[in-house]
């Protein structure tokens, strides 16, 4: 059984949770897009790790991780990870596979990515990782991958062309200093040194695992919201983050994938830029902000909450093909007296320039369009909290009567199952669930 499992909102879903406790019934876990932007947090024996390249099942024994194709790879970031890793016990050495098609992020990248950030007309909130510029040579075909680092002549040549060509644009349009070839060549070469017993031919590595009866578990980064073809464009990331961008940035066949899981919040939440329909007014802002410890894994920002919004969500569903859905953090909303879900939206201007001529406004689909989605206002349902904690709970038929409800009130708005609950952030605070009821 091969399984995807995606964001299905604007990122921090909770996916290095969902994926730690999906792990343990999987031999192959494998990244497929994004870089060290990516913050994944399990929290296992107490102990919280925020994994960022490396996938999120490896605290497990006895698995491997595969850095695909698709991921972008900042090498100083992997060895740090991998550092902090091996001195959990984990054996590194054996189990953080890379593929040799992977991208590589260097200096330059992060600093295109400041600047461009710092003087475009409207801000991203970018991670400052260098993700988009990396993305940005891939696609120019100037781009330096795992297997031209790892080959000395090759790699000073296509640096030497890299370091001329982002020293003209750095001065030229940003007058900013240049980056040193020499000094590049000599810290790269020795992270390449380090990084080479890693690598392998992507696809060949997964294609033997499969034809070995291997279970593969593919997690991906950021969410649907933040995919740089689905999600609310500008206000983006560089990569794909839905459910297709697994059999590109891993080099699987769509066939072999079995099932795709997609992960919500029982709220939302974005870091960084964008439209957010149901972001909450500041003071249950911080109250939820603070129960759900939401600030970002990777960069501390605080994280934008909102409800839950069932147009975003119902819009993943389908472009991921979710089988079913993971719905964690439920317990952040213990305390909650009333609980609203967004079921559609309002689009004044829509209703304003039909003048009555039979136009509502009214919206279920997901605007393609972002500068709708901006100006889109929420309709809410209304349902009650339960106002109980469900931070122990090992099962769906022990959850309060308002939780099930609000939970089978997702199952149909989205149309899809709920196959885990997760009420807190330790691993054995979920529970798998089969579908839970009212589902078609
Ligand atoms: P990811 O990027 O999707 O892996 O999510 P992050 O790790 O960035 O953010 C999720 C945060 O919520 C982390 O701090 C997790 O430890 C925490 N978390 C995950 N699931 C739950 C849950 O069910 N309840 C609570 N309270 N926290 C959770
Ligand atoms: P995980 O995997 C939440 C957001 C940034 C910014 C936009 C573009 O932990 O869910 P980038 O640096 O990628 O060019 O920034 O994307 N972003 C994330 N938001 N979770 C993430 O990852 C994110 N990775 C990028 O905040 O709005
Ligand atoms: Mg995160």
């Amino acid at each position: 059984m091969n399984i995807v499992v995606v964001g299905a909102q604007w990122g921090d879903e909770g996916k290095g949770k969902v994926i730690d406790v999906l792990s343990e019934d999987a031999d192959i876990l494998i990244r497929f897009q994004g870089g060290h932007n990516a913050g994944h947090t399990v929290v296992a024996d107490g102990e919280e790790f925020i994994f960022h390249l490396i996938p999120s099942g490896l605290l497990h024994k006895g698995k491997v991780g595969l850095i695909g194709n698709g991921v972008v790879i900042d090498p100083e970031a992997l060895l740090e990870e991998m550092g902090r890793l091996a001195s959990r016990g984990v054996d590194v050495q054996r189990c953080v596979k890379i593929s040799d098609q992977a991208h590589v992020i260097f200096p330059y990248h992060k600093r295109l990515d400041l600047v461009e950030e710092a003087t475009r007309p409207g801000r991203l909130g970018t991670t400052g990782r260098g993700i988009g510029p990396c993305y940005v040579d891939k696609s120019a075909r100037s781009g330096i991958r795992m297997a031209d680092l790892c080959n000395r002549e090759t790699f000073a040549e296509k640096l030497r062309q890299n370091v001329i060509e982002k020293n003209r644009w750095l001065k030229a349009l940003y007058n900013e200093p240049p980056c040193s070839y020499e000094e590049l060549l000599e810290r790269y070469s020795g992270y390449a040194k380090r990084l080479a017993p890693h690598v392998v031919n992507g696809t060949r590595f997964l294609r033997a695992a499969m034809q070995q009866g291997k279970r593969l578990l593919f997690e991906g980064a950021q969410g649907t919201l933040l995919d740089v073809d689905h999600g609310t464009y500008p206000y983006v990331t560089s990569s794909s983050a839905t459910a297709g961008g697994a059999c590109t940035g891993a080099g699987i066949p769509p066939t072999r994938i079995d099932r795709v899981i997609g992960i919500v919040k029982a709220y939302t939440t974005r870091v960084g830029e964008g439209p957010f329909p149901t972001e909450f007014p500041s003071a249950l802002m911080d109250v939820i902000r603070a129960k759900g410890k939401e600030f970002g894994a990777t960069t501390g920002r605080p994280r934008r909450c909102g409800w839950f919004d069932a147009v975003i969500a119902r819009h993943a569903v389908w472009v991921n093909g979710c089988d079913s859905i993971a719905v964690t953090k439920l317990d952040v909303l213990d305390e909650m007296e009333t609980i609203q879900v967004c079921v559609g939206y309002h689009d004044p201007s829509a209703s304003k320039a039909a003048g009555g001529a039979g136009g509502t406004g009214a919206i279920d689909e997901f605007p393609s369009d972002t500068s709708v989605l901006a100006r889109c206002q929420p309709v809410y349902e209304s349902l009650p909290g339960w106002r109980q904690d469900t931070s122990e709970v090992g099962r769906f038929e022990e959850l309060p009567e308002a939780a099930k409800r609000y939970l089978k009130r997702l199952e149909v708005l989205l149309g899809v199952s709920i196959c885990l609950i997760s009420t807190g952030s330790k691993r054995e605070q979920a529970f798998k669930v089969g579908s839970i009821g009212s589902a078609a």
